[in-house]
């Protein structure tokens, strides 16, 4: 096959649109431009790329296998750039990251010290759940992935930067509010907000009671950690979250810590990227500075601080 980078990188976003015409406009060029450059990919390969069904193209399985060896090559030339600008030095460059909703609550305040420190670094963040950042690390999408727990099995580094207890929490005029050493068995008969499918949290939760033989109730499923504190003050259930979630209702008292045995759950953040990927010197810097300095950084940044 003589292909070329160009016909591939039309290609790409061709398939990735599924329109010549959004194509067109994404890459600044005319729609003829677009049609000729596929046609001449598929006469290269040998075999049409995509099927009209009405209005509509949809990949053919060639055009399936080529999208995704297209997508591999652009994402190895963003690499090949920043390791390139990282031999130019740390204090440029671009970092992309990916965090888990609950690493939302403090990763921005690390990423402020981070960026003072290298003003010339462009961040990219993304705020996902557990399940979303696996699948960013499988698709080489990210430099870095902060989340609560190495995959098993999965090709990664981790590194632990940070303790991350779970505790459970309830609004302060609940009966359970002053009693100390609660057991765990009392839990049963409390319901339970519970996070969506695919976070982290939900998952180490469900481990944890499992392991101990007590059987949650869990009422409304509740895709964020802000609307299960909502709910929990509105009384609707008691929660099970990250203690790096709740910083100011604990502070206004609008929710409180129950004392329950075997609780906290312990857990860590780790910062972690696909092994064999080689990190840009910006990633590495960033990386190198949580897994040193996050504890620190947050215990003197101002927000945290009053
Ligand atoms: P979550 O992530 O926001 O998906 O619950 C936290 C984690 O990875 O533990």
């Amino acid at each position: 096959m003589h292909l070329t980078l160009r016909q591939l990188q039309v290609f790409e976003a061709t398939a990735r649109l599924l329109s010549f015409r959004k194509a067109a406009e994404a890459l600044h060029l005319s729609q003829p431009a677009v049609s000729m450059q596929i046609k001449q990919l598929e006469e290269n390969v040998g075999l049409p790329l995509f099927e009209k069904l009405g209005k509509q193209i949809y990949l053919t399985e060639a055009g399936r296998e080529i999208y995704h060896y297209s997508r591999a090559i652009g994402q190895l030339l963003n690499e090949a750039d920043e390791v390139i600008q990282g031999l130019k030095g740390a204090h440029r460059g671009r970092l992309t990251i990916a965090v888990a909703s609950t690493a939302n609550y403090f990763v921005p305040t690390l990423l402020g010290t981070f960026h003072a420190r290298f003003p010339g670094v462009t961040v990219t963040l993304d705020v996902t759940n557990r399940k979303a950042l696996l699948e960013h690390l499988a698709e080489n999408e990210v430099d870095l992935v902060v989340m609560g727990q190495p995959p098993e099995g999965a090709d990664v580094e981790a590194g632990a930067f940070m303790e991350n207890p779970l505790v459970v929490i309830a609004p302060p005029e609940h009966p359970l509010a002053q009693q100390k050493d609660i057991p765990l068995k009392r839990l049963e008969e409390e319901v339970f907000l519970t996070r969506e499918r695919g976070s982290g949290t939900r998952s180490a939760i469900e481990r944890f009671f499992a392991q101990h033989g007590v059987q949650l109730n869990t009422g409304m499923e509740v895709a964020s950690n802000e609307a299960i504190k909502q709910s929990v003050q509105a009384g609707l259930g008691l929660g099970l979250l990250s203690r790096d979630t709740l910083e100011m209702e604990l502070a206004l008292g609008k929710l409180v810590v129950l004392d329950v045995e075997d609780f906290p759950i312990l857990r860590h953040w780790y910062v972690m990227y696909r092994k064999g990927k080689r990190l840009s010197a910006v990633a590495q810097a960033f990386r190198q500075f949580l897994l040193d300095e996050a504890n620190d950084a947050l215990r003197i940044a101002p927000a945290l601080s009053t």
